[in-house]
């Protein structure tokens, strides 16, 4: 599947077949997210993969009980060590890891939808929570949760706004 294809054809997905990712194909999705683009390439990303039913469910609470954080067999938990960034650009390295950690995420919904898997990038969460479950140390921040499985559903593309709305040319 093209760069193209994938971006079109994902799918945030909320229902989840039980089977297993094999380790190949996640080694991959996780590769695939260490080499999006970082300022001054400080990777901040760090990913911690969960698979142990008990922390999966800490998750699905911390995460307002969204009940597909135990259904998928597998979630990555994107998180960013803030000091790497912080530490050469100060305040403008707050939005800098955040902005990181999201290319890192686009890149592994990508990866996941081009080896045939549904994912979610979910961010509605309380973080301190999502922290307890996964015992991060201080400093790192937990930013987006997103399950990985064979998709049990088929999702109809919601609609986006027209690009004639969106896009200005050479002045807003
Ligand atoms: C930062 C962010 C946070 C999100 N948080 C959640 C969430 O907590 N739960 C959820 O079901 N979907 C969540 N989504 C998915 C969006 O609802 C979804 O991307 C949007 O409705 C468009 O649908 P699509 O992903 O199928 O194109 C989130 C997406 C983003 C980018």
């Amino acid at each position: 599947m093209d760069t193209l294809e994938a971006i079109r054809r994902r799918r945030s997905v909320r229902s989840f077949r039980p089977d297993p990712v094999p380790e190949r194909d996640l080694r991959k999705i996780l590769e695939a997210a260490s080499w999006a683009p970082s300022a001054g390439n400080c990777q901040p990303l760090e990913l911690v993969v969960v698979r142990d039913p008990r922390v999966k469910e800490e998750l699905k609470e911390a995460a307002f009980g969204q009940p597909f954080l135990e259904e998928a067999p597998v979630l990555v938990v994107v998180c960013a060590d803030v000091e790497r960034t912080t530490s050469r650009y100060g305040s403008r390295g707050e939005l800098f890891y955040v902005q990181d950690t999201a290319a890192a995420t686009q890149n592994l919904l990508l990866a996941a939808t081009s080896l045939g898997y549904g994912t979610c990038w979910v961010g509605a969460f309380v973080e301190e929570e999502g922290s307890r479950a996964l015992r991060l140390p201080r400093g790192v921040r937990p930013l987006a949760i997103v399950p990985i499985g064979r998709s049990a559903e088929s999702p109809e593309a919601p609609p986006r706004r027209p690009l004639e709305e969106m896009v200005h040319w050479d002045r807003y």
